[in-house]
């Protein structure tokens, strides 16, 4: 090297500046159509600007469903979903539930693979993640069809590299618990669609700016149901407590995954309906805990309630929550195995 081409000293190390989750995009994309009463092939494309009828059915009557899960890379390289199957049967029925054209799963699946081979080297490695977003959405243009089924439906599975979901990292989450305003009408909470994120907005924004919460945890009625954007569960040694599965919330794939694997680690699990009070009782040396594709399992350190703050155990990431957690996390990332049909290699 000459002496003109070396720096004089060595350049200062560049901080990570990781993005938003979700706020980039990977370069490619893969759309297919519902028209004439079946879907086209689907191709894959540049990640950029489509094309929609301004009296397109998604945007007056808010036809639309969504999916969220991950694609990790291994130690080994490899690139693998973690229960895409069960993403892709949730989405069917979030179809059905608003009369949206059926995806073909099978297509679906080939949809999924072939965005995440065409964007393989976009694959953050571990603790990064490819976060995977199919949306199916009415296109018909009829601004008078507020009671007929969009005839012409988009697919569309976008991607993402993502990082951590709550910028505070592993922070203990503050929660504001909010028993009046419900998140969603209460048949639509199992149903992933758009508009119950945007009836959840005001209640969330509101104790955002008034208690500087991370999130709401909604209990309309005094009944414990879910935050925004992920399911609740109630730890400790040995006991874990989560509400029954019913329409009113969304039945996590997260849940289901650390519920499926909780009685190895040596706890019962009891899904049951239960209320503000036993929650709070519970706390008081407890844990307590969001699950999610992207939260994982986040420890939850602070509820506010009434204008009250209630610590939940000693205000940090509990035990049981953290060994929880690192047991997901290892199947995600293989290093142990996990039950038949979880993990799709790409
Ligand atoms: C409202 C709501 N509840 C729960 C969840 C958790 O679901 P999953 O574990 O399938 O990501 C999500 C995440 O997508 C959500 O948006």
């Amino acid at each position: 090297m000459n002496a003109q081409a070396m720096p004089s000293t060595p350049p200062a190390p560049q901080a990570i500046v990781r993005p938003a989750f979700g706020s980039v995009l990977a370069g490619s994309m893969a759309v297919a159509a519902w028209r004439d009463g079946r879907w086209s092939a689907h191709e894959l494309r540049r990640t950029g600007p489509i094309e929609l009828s301004p009296a397109a059915h998604v945007l007056h009557y808010a036809s639309s469903c969504f999916e969220g899960f991950k694609a990790y890379r291994w130690a080994d390289g490899s690139i693998n979903i973690f229960r895409m199957e069960r993403h892709i049967a949730r989405l069917c029925q979030s179809a059905r539930a608003l009369a949206l054209a059926e995806p073909d799963p099978v297509q679906l699946a080939a949809m999924i693979t072939a965005v995440i081979e065409r964007v393989r080297s976009e694959v953050p490695e571990s603790p990064g993640a490819l976060y995977l977003r199919p949306v199916l959405f009415g296109t018909t243009a009829n601004i008078g069809a507020a009671s007929v089924p969009p005839s012409e439906v988009m697919l569309i599975v976008l991607a993402s590299p993502v990082w951590d979901y709550f910028t505070a990292g592993p922070k203990p989450l503050r929660i504001y618990v909010e028993e009046h305003a419900a998140r969603c009408a209460p048949h639509l909470g199992v149903v992933k669609t758009g508009g119950n994120y945007a009836a959840a907005m005001g209640p969330t924004l509101a104790a955002r700016q008034k208690y500087g919460v991370d999130q709401v945890l909604f209990c309309p009625g005094g009944e414990v149901q879910e935050t925004g954007a992920a399911n609740f569960l109630l730890i400790r040694d040995g006991r874990i407590l989560t509400r029954s599965l019913d329409s009113t919330f969304l039945h996590g794939v997260t849940r289901e995954s650390l519920l499926a694997i909780a009685p190895q680690l040596g706890f019962r699990v009891e899904e049951r309906v239960f209320s503000v009070a036993e929650m709070l009782d519970w706390i008081r040396d407890g844990e307590a805990a969001l699950s999610g594709t992207a939260a994982v399992l986040a420890g939850v350190g602070t509820l506010v309630r009434d204008g009250q703050e209630q610590r939940v155990g000693n205000g940090e990431v509990g035990p049981h929550t953290r060994r929880l957690r690192g047991a997901l996390v290892a199947m995600q990332q293989g290093e142990v195995p996990t039950p038949p049909g979880w993990i799709t290699r790409v």
